[in-house]
């Protein structure tokens, strides 16, 4: 059985007193909307990743609370001369959970490569794994207009499948997310991201049936409290990552509730 995970990417937005003030919030809200519900617990995960500089201040801040901490972005080397980049060993000290890898805003502005991202899958996953690794993917509106959805999504999932192999990919969650539907309230339809995370659990499967049964495949683009509900009804969605309505603890835990309520029926 997955249990659902709902995330929060902040992107590049927040400050310190947000930091606390989101997390506990949440919190708050969270685990009393749990106390409330039929399993009197909370039944699915959730995740935020705020900007590198707020990681610690926010771990401090989800100690003892429902809340896993993630960075959006690393280096895939341990250490070394790469100014103004983060390691690995360093998001793991500072006590991260998580980690976003080749988010399409990483991909299209910051020109990272299929072969970066696998670098930095694999950093990740290599034993002992230290930080779970959310490996972003997704279309263009472009490309699903030339019916590439599932070449671009195939090509970005092989690029990382092929270099570190199905077994450690198992650890890891996966995160579609057209471009088309980041930031701009337009999102796929229940039936749109079905089909793509279908077929993402189909070419995990081609590998390891078990494993691509295992695996958390989150939607992201334009999820909303209004929205979340019908989407993470899917059979493949396990989830949502989460952009601009993370950044409020009402529409974020509007999310929350979505999968506390799924959970329950499940
Ligand atoms: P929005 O929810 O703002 O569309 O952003 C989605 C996203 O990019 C999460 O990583």
């Amino acid at each position: 059985m997955r249990r659902f995970l709902v995330a929060g990417n902040w992107k590049m937005h927040g400050s310190l007193e947000m930091t606390a003030e989101l997390i506990s919030g949440i919190s708050r809200s969270v685990l009393e909307m749990a106390s409330l519900s039929e399993q009197r617990e909370l039944a699915y995960d959730i995740l935020v990743c705020p900007p590198a500089v707020y990681l610690q201040h926010a771990v401090s801040a989800a100690q003892s609370q429902p809340v896993a901490i993630g960075a959006q972005n690393v280096n895939a080397h341990d250490s070394g001369a790469y100014t103004g980049e983060i390691a690995l060993p360093m998001l793991a000290e500072l006590g991260c959970d998580y980690v976003l890898l080749g988010h399409s805003e990483r991909r299209e502005l910051f020109l990272e490569t299929d072969v970066q991202i696998a670098d930095k899958f694999a950093a990740c996953v290599a034993e002992p794994q230290r930080i779970t690794p959310v490996l972003c993917v997704g279309e263009t509106l472009d490309e699903r207009k030339q019916g590439a959805t599932e070449q671009v999504v195939g090509r970005q999932l092989d690029a990382v499948l092929n270099q570190v192999g199905i077994q450690q990919m198992k650890n890891a969650v996966i995160a579609y997310e057209p471009v088309w539907a980041i930031g701009t309230g337009e999102t796929a339809s229940p039936e749109q991201a079905q089909e793509v995370h279908a077929f993402i659990r189909a070419r995990l499967a081609e590998h390891d049936a078990e494993i691509a049964a295992s695996m958390r495949i989150l939607y992201g683009g334009s999820v909303k409290a209004d929205n979340a509900e019908l989407l993470f009804a899917q059979p493949d969605i396990d989830g949502g990552l989460i952009g601009g309505a993370a950044l409020k603890v009402e529409s974020f835990v509007g999310i929350c509730r979505a999968a506390q309520k799924l959970a329950s029926q499940a």
